[in-house]
């Protein structure tokens, strides 16, 4: 294949090798493959300007473009993580828009877009990362740019009645109708996706599942983003959980980990917890929670109520049930280190995921990955977490009720063994199968795919609409 593959992502690592899920792979098809990886740069300054600075890197190139005190404030905080967030995540209700919103969002595009225009040739791959770009497609047709240019949203694509309190709604379609694959997380992504181009008169649904808009023809697919299954069991087994936590021989836990985010569905995890404390009978032994919620998108309103109300459950819960040698509740808000983390997932008797809309939700994966699949941990998984279309085996539980989290607490901690394990290898089997490589390959093999003759017509349109 000519030409480069050019991934955009708003979050670039900085240092020579990345260390959590989507950056690794990214990093590892880059690295094979050669080409360009561009991000936002972390400083933000008075003058963003046109020029890419370049970062250090080995067998491929990074470049960041800057971001103002505007930007940040009307691209990041405002439009991607106040709009476009709650509104994939059918969290209507915390919308909120400002004037400045959808202008300083498209005008970030526009800028980002003319600085890779004067780089990017018609054989590049152009793969863009999410929520935060979705304008970018257009703008760099906009700018005369013919190559295949593919989205992944790694958040839900949103329900169609939310997409109603979106002001803009026709552009949000055509942004997404700009590019030539869009690749979702679900198969129930994929419908909605579909569903609203329809229902819109934008797009007419072909046979073949693929979106007609005017002459062109938009591929929708969905490709389930994995993690890097295999390095992530090892790490698990680096360090013992048990001492970690300092944890008595009598007592067991239930693991969370999440960012502090409205989607996790963190204050009914606790009260459906503080349920089952409620109904377990004095025993032998004790189970706790422990919770992980690093801090995120702190100058975002709705992100401050949560972690009020969340202390506020857990306090309650805490004052309710502490003894003299144990708190039920281990609430830990800050970021733990990877290794840390695989070791106390590996420990845990039940990994707890109570999302009320996830895009994917990889700490379901990295629990079932942590496992020793000689005496499993029972996963507990939110129906609707985009995990739960390939995690069947899981325990799955309704978030919206933690009165059913509090049962299937029960339940899991009176699994017997032999259940345990079997629920156990059919997720592991999935979660090693596909992987974040997997996913990788597949997302880019359809972007690096020779051309049909009916899209080189296409893209011969593309180019007279665009000359
Ligand atoms: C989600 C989004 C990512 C984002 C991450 C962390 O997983 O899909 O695009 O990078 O959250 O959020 P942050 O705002 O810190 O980048």
């Amino acid at each position: 294949m000519t030409g480069r593959l050019i991934v955009v992502s708003n979050r670039i690592p900085m240092g020579d090798v990345p260390s959590g899920g989507l950056v690794v792979a990214i990093h590892e098809a880059l690295s094979e493959r050669g080409g360009l990886w561009i991000g936002a740069h972390p400083e933000v300054v008075d003058e963003a300007g046109e020029e890419f600075i370049d970062l250090p890197s080995d067998s491929y190139e990074k470049k960041a473009f800057r971001v103002s005190e505007e930007d940040h404030r009307t691209h990041y905080l405002g439009y991607a993580n106040s709009v476009l967030w709650p509104l994939c995540h059918h969290r209507a209700d915390l919308l909120a828009m400002e004037p400045s919103y959808a202008p300083g969002y498209v005008r970030l595009n526009q800028r980002v877009a003319r600085m890779i225009a004067q780089i990017a040739t018609p054989e590049d791959r152009i793969w863009v990362q999410d929520y935060h770009f979705l304008p970018l497609a257009a703008a760099l047709r906009a700018e005369g740019v013919t190559c295949r240019i593919g989205l992944f949203l790694h958040i839900p694509f949103p329900h169609g009645s939310d997409l109603d309190a979106l002001s803009e709604r026709d552009d949000f379609l055509s942004w997404i109708a700009a590019f030539d694959l869009v690749g979702l997380q679900t198969q129930a992504d994929v419908a909605r996706c579909l569903e609203t181009f329809r229902a819109s008169g934008k797009g007419q649904i072909m046979l073949d599942g693929r979106i007609r808009i005017g002459k062109r023809k938009l591929d929708v697919l969905s490709f389930p983003i994995g993690i890097d299954a295999e390095r992530f069991a090892e790490l698990a087994t680096k360090a013992d959980g048990r001492s970690l936590l300092n944890l008595s021989p009598r007592e067991d836990i239930i693991i969370g980990v999440d960012r502090l985010d409205y989607s996790k569905g963190l204050p009914n995890r606790f009260r459906g917890f503080g349920l089952f404390l409620d109904k377990s009978e004095e025993g032998d032994r004790r189970v706790s929670l422990l919770q992980i919620a690093p801090p995120t998108r702190e100058d975002v309103t709705a992100y401050a109520e949560i972690r009020d109300e969340l202390e506020a459950i857990s306090g309650k819960i805490n004052g309710a049930h502490t003894e003299l040698d144990w708190t039920p509740i281990r609430y830990i808000h800050r970021p733990v280190p990877r290794e840390t983390l695989a070791a106390l997932y590996r420990v845990a008797r039940i990994g707890l995921v109570t999302s009320l809309a996830d895009g994917m939700n990889l700490v379901a994966k990295e629990y079932v990955a942590a496992q020793d699949p000689e005496d499993p941990g029972v996963l507990i998984l939110s129906r609707t977490a985009g995990a739960a279309e390939q995690m069947g085996e899981a325990l799955m539980i309704n978030p919206y009720d933690p009165g059913d989290i509090a049962r299937a607490i029960a339940t899991a901690l009176a699994m017997p063994m032999e259940e345990r394990k079997r629920r156990h290898a059919a997720l592991r089997k999935g979660v090693m199968t596909e992987n974040v490589s997997a996913w990788c390959e597949s997302c880019l093999s359809w972007l690096e795919r020779p051309r049909r003759p009916s899209q080189r017509e296409e893209e011969s349109d593309r180019e007279q609409e665009t000359t």
